[in-house]
């Protein structure tokens, strides 16, 4: 595995994260294709209250030094007020078995709870000991710099947001200003939901049969390649272990600068969720625990 240092921590976190939304289905099967990564050496972890997966996390993470594994949650809109807030975060301890969370996400902006508020309560956690690093997801370049204006003792860590080789228009300008404000991206639904293998267009098509071929790699490996040569963390979600390794195994496939230019110029076709705001919770079918 390859490790890089998460931006305002002390952690090294691996390049490739585990997903977990929609797990739940066969826990056991689940689990196990989770413990396979972290013997891998992968050692992040996403999760969030919405997703209802955090008890099935404490399950999958039991038995490793706690130091060892890099546990992301979220919490979700509707408790960013700051006793909200500091309870569902409680929650999450409770349901993940952990005395702290190394990386605290807002899911999504909302603009009916005052950022201050908001950030008030996670600079209180981190200052109890029970968050180690604030991040955001689904923040748009406006909302991203006004938090940073917010927060008074801490820094944000990294902005989660949907990015893969087919939705990344609208990203540009955020990539760049993360990357000159050292703010790590977490690439989520790295792999089109499972839509990877849906018709393309021709030459997309053709670029994919070209790149499986000259790396001896699935397109699934090639996306993520893709998405690790652009200094992002993509967080694929499997339940399966083939799925896992050939995931996992993504991190070997080095892609020229050639080969990353060809999948640049892919035309985009579908739009980025980031810049919803509050809209983009509508469109999930989440549930909490
Ligand atoms: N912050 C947010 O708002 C937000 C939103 C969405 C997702 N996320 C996070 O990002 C994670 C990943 O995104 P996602 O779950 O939406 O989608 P994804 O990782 O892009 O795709 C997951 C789907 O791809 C399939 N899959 C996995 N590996 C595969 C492979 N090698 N070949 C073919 N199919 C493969 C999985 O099926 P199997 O399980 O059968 O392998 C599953 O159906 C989530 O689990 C969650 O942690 C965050």
């Amino acid at each position: 595995m390859e490790y890089m240092k998460f931006s305002y921590t002390n952690f090294k976190v691996s390049k490739i994260g585990i997903g977990t939304w929609k797990l739940g289905i066969n826990p056991a099967e689940e689990i196990s294709a989770i413990k396979y990564a972290l013997n891998e050496g992968v050692n992040f972890i996403d999760t969030a209250e919405m997703y209802g997966t955090e008890t099935l996390v404490s399950k999958a993470i039991k038995g490793y030094d706690r130091n060892s594994v890099f546990i992301a949650t979220k919490v979700s809109p509707h408790n960013f007020n700051y006793d909200n807030l500091i309870k569902a975060c409680n929650k999450s301890l409770e349901r993940l078995n952990i005395k702290y969370i190394d990386l605290y996400q807002l899911h999504f902006p909302n603009y009916k709870i005052s950022m201050k508020e908001t950030f008030a309560a996670l600079e209180y956690l981190v200052r109890e000991g029970k968050v180690l690093s604030i991040g955001v997801s689904n923040f748009n370049l406006d909302e991203l710099k006004k938090a940073e204006l917010i927060l008074k003792e801490n820094k944000i860590c990294s902005n989660q947001i949907e990015y893969s080789i087919l939705v990344r228009r609208l990203h540009d300008q955020i990539i760049n200003y993360c990357k000159n404000n050292k703010i790590e991206i977490i690439a989520y639904s790295p792999l089109l939901r499972g839509n990877m293998y849906r018709k393309r267009n021709i030459k997309t098509n053709e670029i994919f049969e070209e790149l499986t071929k000259k790396y001896n790699a699935t397109t699934a490996q090639i996306a993520l390649s893709w998405l690790i040569s652009k200094n992002t963390i993509p967080i694929p979600k499997s339940g399966s272990l083939e799925h896992m390794k050939e995931n996992i195994n993504a991190i070997k496939i080095k892609l020229s600068a050639n080969d990353i230019k060809k999948i640049d110029d892919i035309k985009q076709r579908k739009s980025s969720m980031v810049g919803l705001g509050e809209h983009i919770i509508k469109h999930y079918d989440y549930h909490i625990e």
